[in-house]
């Protein structure tokens, strides 16, 4: 992994950005993996200022909450659109569709987007907990898309979005480990003290599932852009 630090969540944006920026520059993207949540606001809004030329990539998120509806103003597909795909052009986009009926089908269907969709870059936020997408503690390094039930850490750190935690949905769609590690190059953001403790088991601590994004130490193509709070207690 190679990790960056910066003074503030700004800067690292900023340099996340223009790998970004560059790699399409030398047409190394034709798909790119995409989170969501606070993380990559900044690398989106830079993304929306220089207006890159995406026409050729394909996006595909990581995840998506079970039961909401696309055009509800608190799913991941909502969240894309007002924060990039409205502003700057892509040739195509696949999420989870969160009110798929048949779970095991959707999760077919989004492996099978994957397949046909070999992912170049994937940009990657972290939970507090050390989930990467929705794979929360346990998930197998191996995974593919599943339907996952939420943790309570997550739940309590998604409330903030919704007008209170019983309306936070219990359940999501996500992109699995296996299938994250198969990018050929991975972008981590993460920003302040509270993610400090998973950066630290992410990049020191011993492999294990209790802490899903320690499986990025196996990969040879990891970027790690941090604010010196979310860097602060490595060694
Ligand atoms: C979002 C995702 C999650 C978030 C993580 C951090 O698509 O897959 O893993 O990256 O929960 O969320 P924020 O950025 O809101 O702290």
């Amino acid at each position: 992994m190679k990790i960056f630090v910066s003074k503030t969540k700004a800067e690292a944006s900023k340099e996340a950005y223009e790998v970004f920026a560059n790699d399409i520059s030398k047409g190394d993207i034709k798909t790119i993996g995409l989170a969501t949540g606070s993380t990559p606001l900044d690398f989106y809004k830079y993304a929306r200022e220089a207006q890159p030329n995406c026409e050729n990539i394909t996006t595909v998120n990581l995840d998506e909450y079970v039961g909401l509806a696309p055009d509800h103003d608190q799913s991941y597909n909502y969240f894309m659109h007002e924060n990039l795909f409205d502003s700057v052009k892509f040739e195509k986009h696949y999420l989870p569709n969160g009110l798929a009926e048949d779970s095991e089908a959707e999760c077919a269907r989004y492996d099978k987007v994957l397949d046909e969709n070999p992912l170049d870059w994937q940009l990657l936020g972290i939970g507090g907990n050390g989930h990467i997408g929705f794979n929360e503690p346990g998930a197998s390094f191996e995974g593919t898309t599943q339907r996952v039930k939420l943790t309570e850490a997550t739940l309590e750190a998604n409330a903030r979005f919704f007008d209170s935690i019983d309306e936070v949905p219990t359940e999501a769609y996500s992109m699995g480990i296996g299938s994250i590690l198969k990018s050929k190059k991975i972008v981590l953001l993460a920003f302040g003290e509270e993610k400090a403790a998973a950066i630290k088991a992410m990049i020191e601590g011993p492999v294990t599932n209790e802490v899903p994004a320690t499986a990025l130490q196996s990969h040879d193509n990891v970027m790690v852009f941090l604010d010196e709070a979310a860097a602060s207690l490595l060694s």
